[in-house]
């Protein structure tokens, strides 16, 4: 199964996708390997970001003049390559996440794709990576996509990293919906970070009803 809006129906997300840009052969191949992974119970094929997402992610790479950028939770590989694919040549993209085995998938489609160069990826829990990474204005642009429960933790340690009216990216905001009933500790992670956030004077925060919620965060 590929990842769409819970919002929409089959049809509204078809006709959604048809009205973006298309996906090429190497997304459309990575979205297969990882879906087959996820039928041998290697994997969740829904722990991937929707084609869409990865369009609009690419577009704002570009749109942003994002030069550096970072990602929190990379699984197999396909937002980081619509990351990098938004960056200039000389640009840079560090990848976090604890898993060798889904991101030995990521590193062939990133060499395939020709971004491989663009691209570093550290192994290792992601918290305690970021917190050894300078606390200087590094990054343009941020995406978070690994454990929920850490997300808060995630955007803390983000803040003093960004540079300024650099944007963060957090996935899943909405949670299938549940944020307005959690049902488990994710759930209520998100919905109380989604509270914190429309108060936080450091950010200005838009929450888009894409695919499963993908909020912006811009550092004022
Ligand atoms: C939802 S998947 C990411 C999907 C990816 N962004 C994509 O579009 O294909 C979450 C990833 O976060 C990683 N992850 C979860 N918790 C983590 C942690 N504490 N440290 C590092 N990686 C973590 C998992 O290994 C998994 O690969």
């Amino acid at each position: 199964m590929t990842p769409r809006s819970f919002l929409l129906s089959p049809e509204l997300a078809d006709y959604v996708r048809a009205s973006s840009d298309p996906v090429d052969d190497v997304m459309a191949d990575l979205i297969r390997e990882t879906a087959e992974m996820a039928a041998r119970g290697e994997a969740s094929a829904t722990m991937q970001i929707a084609p869409e997402q990865g369009v609009l992610m690419r577009l704002l790479t570009t749109a942003l003049g994002a030069r550096r950028a970072i990602e929190i939770g990379t699984f197999t590989g396909f937002s980081a390559l619509c990351i990098a694919r938004g960056l200039p040549e000389d640009g840079s993209l560090l990848c976090l996440d604890r898993s060798e085995e889904w991101t030995a998938v990521a590193r062939r489609y990133w060499e395939r794709a020709g971004v491989a160069g663009r691209i570093e990826l550290r192994i290792g829990d992601a918290l305690t990576t970021l917190r050894g990474l300078p606390r200087a204005e590094t990054f343009d642009l941020a995406f978070v996509d690994a454990d929920k429960t850490g997300y808060a933790a995630y955007v803390e340690e983000l803040h003093p990293r960004m540079s300024r009216n650099g944007v963060v990216l957090l996935d899943n905001t909405l949670r299938g919906g549940q944020v307005l009933e959690p049902r488990d500790e994710s759930d209520r992670a998100l919905a109380e970070l989604n509270t914190a956030l429309a108060r936080d004077p450091r950010w200005e925060t838009a929450l888009l009803p894409l695919a499963d919620g993908l909020t912006l965060l811009r550092k004022r």
